[in-house]
């Protein structure tokens, strides 16, 4: 098999989320990212990234606070839509027709319409040429009870998230098994 030898991160799948802020006025935005990673569990933190000159890495620079929400592939064209266009430009929440929820603990507003929201507190940032890498501290998950099967575990399928990688989105179609499996067998 031949390889392809070129220094890139193009091979990484991960989900597109919308992440919403809040600046100092109180003008909430949403932008969306599929650069996040989990960092730590106690205290439970996460990791976003989004570059310098974005209108929302101000904000979050500034009010050191966000929501990470996790839409379901039905709002696909939402997400698109919060990629594409600018907050400073324009209201997205009222462009994506999407609802505001208060958060509890902190300022920018929780997407009705996503069932997964993680309330965040900067704690941290990594800064890398243009990338900012904010740490955020989860203060509040709030997830929709009907994603959750009987033993109270994200049932995935249900969620039905979605993956973005190399420019394109991409669904999940099963769960193929349990950590661990390959030691009972
Ligand atoms: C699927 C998808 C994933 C994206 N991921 C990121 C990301 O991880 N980091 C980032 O800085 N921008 C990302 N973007 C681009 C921003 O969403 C886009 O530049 C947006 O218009 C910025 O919004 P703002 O001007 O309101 O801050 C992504 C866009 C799409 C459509």
């Amino acid at each position: 098999m031949k390889k392809i030898l070129e220094p890139n991160n193009a091979m990484y799948l991960l989900p597109a989320v919308l992440v919403t802020c809040c600046d100092s006025s109180g003008k909430d935005n949403i932008i969306t990212i599929a650069w996040t990673t989990n960092i730590c569990r106690k205290p439970p933190c996460l990791g976003i990234v989004i570059s310098g000159e974005k209108y929302s890495a101000t904000i979050i620079k500034d009010t050191k606070e966000f929501v990470l929400n996790v839409p379901g592939a039905q709002y696909l064209k939402e997400v698109d839509i919060c990629g594409q266009t600018h907050g400073d430009k324009v209201d997205k929440f009222e462009l994506a027709n999407f609802t505001k929820i208060d958060a509890l603990f902190v300022k920018p507003k929780l997407i009705k319409e996503c069932p997964i929201n993680m309330e965040c507190k900067v704690k941290d940032l990594f800064i890398i040429e243009d990338s900012h890498l904010f740490i955020g501290e989860v203060l509040k998950v709030h997830i929709d009870e009907n994603l959750l099967d009987s033993s109270g575990k994200i049932n995935y399928l249900k969620l039905n998230p979605i993956l973005y990688g190399d420019k394109a989105y991409w669904s999940i179609k099963d769960m193929i098994g349990y950590r661990g499996f390959s030691q009972k067998i």
